[in-house]
């Protein structure tokens, strides 16, 4: 078994190549990682009414998410407890009941077991309500659901911590928040789910030179990269984030529609809702708002605000993903809006996307590469701006000093390492006051208040 202080170094710097390979390690991270972090699963505007149910998976559990009664939301899970068939194969819809087509187990849309065909003949001995679909815990974050199998995790709130104030930028915004445009569109990457996730919390480098034809195409402002003909990095550009739990994103300042084709009516939206979004939350945010966002919360749940699409990438063993891609959109959008950002999405980051297709091949090579036993000895790196980060008079966590660096990377490691290490959710809590101890340069934003 692997050693698991060999994984990750101290600061997240540097990783074994095991970490995208090893069939032990994806076991333990579908018990330690996914089997105790918070999950997205939708958003509550799917499951609008009464008996809206979609079905959706927490790393390779299959999970129901329907809408209550009494309005709540329920989670549970997606296989019959008589003979184990999943008993929902729609991936969306209405029902008043969930029946199972192997014998015909019925299931209320609480995931209660109502009936069973020829109960008293053939099944007497059956407790009707022990053998309820087993529930998880669900939970909203400004209508964005979550699920988690651990009852000793933190609230979903609390484990976003800092990040849910950055979120909420847009989550909030103007007053009227987000929402995600369904279906998801579903695809298989061969690779691990680490590739991309890493990708999305931090990896602005790589834009220039893999995007770089698709940069030319689409012009903007991002345009300049393509190629890596500017002069990198650019600290007055933009920064990285990452807070305690392993989530963070990188922004490119000014730049939040830099990505769509059809962006007009976009920058319009954005430059309206600004004045708005710096009363409610602060100019801090309001920079926020207007910057394009690469993020990815921890584990597995990545988007890119501006460009908007919004994506789990589901694993499904080692070395293989599920992506499933919602579009992001403001509520207060109109409906000709919504549908340009839509096609926007769908053409950069779609399952066929120009974007996604440049991404694609390297998350697979990433993986890949590593089959080979002598490769898998080595390690590779993440150490840009390293000690060009630290604590920010403006923004909680601990911040990067340039959009283009690898300080996220290195948040989404260290605690990658801590969740495999820890016994438990109180083994983590007791870390919450030195989770970013290994930031050494604590007085970075006090001697660079310039780049601020
Ligand atoms: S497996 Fe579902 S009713 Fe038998
Ligand atoms: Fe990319």
């Amino acid at each position: 078994m692997i050693d698991l202080d060999e994984l990750v170094n101290n600061d997240g710097s540097e990783q074994s190549r095991e970490i995208f390979w090893n069939q032990d390690l994806y076991q333990l991270e579908i018990e330690r990682v996914f089997g105790r972090c918070w999950l997205f699963l939708t958003h509550e505007s799917l499951v609008p009414n009464y008996g809206d149910f979609v079905t959706s998976r927490m790393a390779e559990d299959e999970i129901i998410v329907c809408r209550q009664k009494d309005d709540s939301i329920r989670a549970f899970i997606n296989s019959c407890t008589h003979r184990g068939n999943q008993v929902c194969h729609a991936e969306s819809g209405n029902a008043r009941a969930f029946i199972c087509n192997y014998h015909g187990w019925a299931f209320g849309t609480d995931g209660a077991l109502v009936d069973i065909p020829l109960e008293q003949r053939c099944h007497a001995q059956v407790n009707k309500e022990d053998c309820g679909l087993p529930q998880v815990r669900v939970e909203s974050y400004r209508g964005f659901l979550y699920g988690c199998f651990d009852a000793d995790a933190p609230s979903l709130e609390e484990y976003l911590g800092e990040f849910g104030w950055l979120l909420d930028t847009w989550m909030i915004g103007a007053g009227n928040g987000a929402e995600l445009l369904g279906p998801p569109s579903k695809s298989i990457l061969d690779c691990n789910w680490k590739v991309p996730a890493e990708n999305f919390v931090g990896d602005a480098y790589h834009v220039g030179w893999t995007h770089a034809a698709a940069l030319e195409v689409m012009g903007g402002e991002l345009a300049g990269l393509a190629g890596n003909r500017a002069d990198m990095p650019f600290d007055d550009m933009g920064k990285q984030f990452t807070t305690r739990h392993g989530h963070g994103f990188g922004v490119i300042n000014n730049a939040a529609t830099s990505i769509q084709v059809d962006r007009a009516d976009y920058d319009k939206f954005i430059a309206e809702q600004l004045p708005k979004v710096a009363e409610n939350l602060g100019e801090a945010r309001a920079n926020l708002f207007n910057g394009h966002w690469n993020s990815t919360l921890f584990p597995n749940n990545s988007f890119l605000y501006g460009t908007n699409t919004f994506k789990v990438w589901h694993p499904r063993g080692p070395h293989q993903i599920e992506v499933w891609t919602w579009t992001l959109v403001h509520k207060d959008m109109d409906l000709d809006l919504r549908k340009k950002i839509q096609k926007g999405a769908a053409f950069s980051f779609g399952t066929a996307g120009t974007l996604e297709a440049d991404d694609g091949e390297n998350m697979m090579t990433c993986t890949y590469s590593n089959r080979g036993s002598v490769t898998r000895r080595g390690t590779i790196r993440s150490t840009m701006g390293l000690n060009h980060e630290g604590p920010h008079p403006d923004y909680p966590g601990i911040v990067g000093a340039s959009f283009i660096g690898e300080t996220s990377y290195r948040g989404f490691y260290r605690f990658y390492k801590e969740m495999l290490k820890a016994e438990n959710w109180y083994a983590i809590r007791d870390k919450d006051d030195s989770w970013d101890s290994t930031f050494e340069n604590r007085d970075f934003w006090k001697n660079h208040p310039t780049a601020s």
